[in-house]
């Protein structure tokens, strides 16, 4: 098939070949408010090397963009960086398409590949170091087990300096430019920031370390081409740099103030432990959860100091959306926060308890006692709000210093 669908040439030998997912707001529970695309690449080297496929539903697309720069029967090996069915879903497809010499993946992908989606084919493990020839050209893979999962690996290019990156250093942004220099820097940098605060933020310390092993190796990089979103090609250090500093986890004095509320008086706690805040000179983000998504919460907190939390207490327990949102939250493992806890009741409180417990196991230092309003919240309450917003912006101005 040729289809309607290009290519878009990388380097004398390198096209995107992917897909673009102009539609999809929901990735497995991250608000994917841009849509997203699922990158693969061709290299046609003497061995022509297809790196990556795409979601299952997107296999015509990427065949379609193949044969605009040669026929797929030509491939003669498939590499798979990532075994998450967004980069593999339509592999056993592209292989009954394609017919490959060989299949590679990192030793765990192998068999996660297997494990996933019924491959009977044979797939060729390939070591941490380990070079393939593809003729004329040499790649190298690198394992990056549990960034994100236990198989990733990444591929690199040495003659063109080119980094496959898989999901690092991508983004969920759907855009019919390719390359992150023709799009806005404001979009790119919160695109990364989310897709990092939500899919790698609690591997920061393996890729503190995979960013010194690339540093010690000497691995220089042109260009750094994901598995998702535009790919870097002026200055792609940029987007490493921007890693390091959200892998080291440096709290900047900012807050962020997450509740919900049944009838508005958590809703007008929150207001007042927003001025204490703003009063002290911290920067504020107060996100209500009906209107704020979890992943959007994950990506302010990640660079806040502070994380407070207000739920009214419903039928003996913390309100839904908060439970939803800490629970997200824990597994993040977001470090070096401070907070604290507030919330209405009718007749029983246990909300804000819970909250404090929850914040605990997160690990997150509470700062005063949760504040508790029965009913609506007097004048003495708001107060008491404001004070601990206060007394959270102290503290800090303290850390900052
Ligand atoms: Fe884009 Fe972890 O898959």
């Amino acid at each position: 098939m040729t289809g309607p669908f290009k290519a878009v040439q990388i380097t004398d030998d390198v096209y995107w070949v992917g897909a673009i997912d102009w539609a999809v707001r929901d990735f497995h529970g991250y608000l994917t408010g841009r849509g997203t695309t699922y990158n693969a690449y061709l290299i046609m080297a003497e061995k022509v090397t297809l790196m990556d496929t795409v979601k299952a539903p997107f296999k015509d697309e990427l065949l379609s963009r193949i044969a605009s720069v040669t026929d797929p029967a030509n491939i003669d090996y498939i590499i798979s960086n990532h075994s998450e069915m967004d980069h593999s879903g339509c592999l056993p497809a592209v292989i009954d398409a394609v017919n490959p010499e060989k299949v590679f993946a990192s030793t765990v992908g192998a068999k996660t590949l297997k494990k996933h989606l019924n491959i009977e084919r044979e797939i060729t493990s390939v070591k941490d170091g380990e070079t393939l020839s593809l003729g004329n050209r040499t790649l190298t893979f690198l394992e990056t087990r549990m960034l994100h999962w236990p198989d990733s690996m990444v591929s690199y290019l040495g003659d063109e300096k080119l980094l496959f990156s898989q999901d690092g250093f991508g983004m969920h942004l759907a855009t019919s430019e390719r390359f992150a220099d023709q799009i806005p820097d404001e979009i790119m940098e919160w695109e990364a920031a989310k897709y990092y605060a939500n899919i790698l933020l609690p591997f920061s310390p393996i890729l503190q370390k995979l960013l010194k092993r690339v540093t010690d190796m000497g691995l220089q990089f042109d260009i750094i081409a994901p598995d998702h979103g535009p790919i870097w090609r002026e200055d792609p250090g940029a987007i490493v740099t921007l890693y390091a500093g959200w892998a080291a986890q440096q709290p900047r004095n900012k807050a962020v103030v997450v509740y919900d509320t049944m009838w508005g008086s958590t809703g007008l706690m929150a207001a007042a432990v927003c001025d204490g805040l703003a009063s002290g000179g911290t920067e504020v983000k107060v996100m209500k959860l009906r209107s704020a998504h979890r992943s959007d919460v994950a990506t302010e907190v990640m660079d806040a100091g502070a994380i407070l939390v207000g739920s009214p207490t419903m039928n003996n327990n913390l309100f839904p959306t908060i439970a939803d949102v800490l629970t997200y939250l824990k597994g993040l493992k977001p470090k070096h926060k401070i907070g604290g806890a507030f919330g209405s009741f009718g007749w029983s409180g246990e909300a804000v308890k819970q909250v404090e417990a929850m914040l605990t196991d997160m690990k997150v230092e509470l700062v005063g006692d949760g504040i508790r309003s029965s009913y609506v919240p007097g004048s003495d309450i708001l107060d008491q709000c404001f004070e601990l917003g206060k007394q959270v912006s102290e503290r800090l101005a303290e850390l900052d210093e």
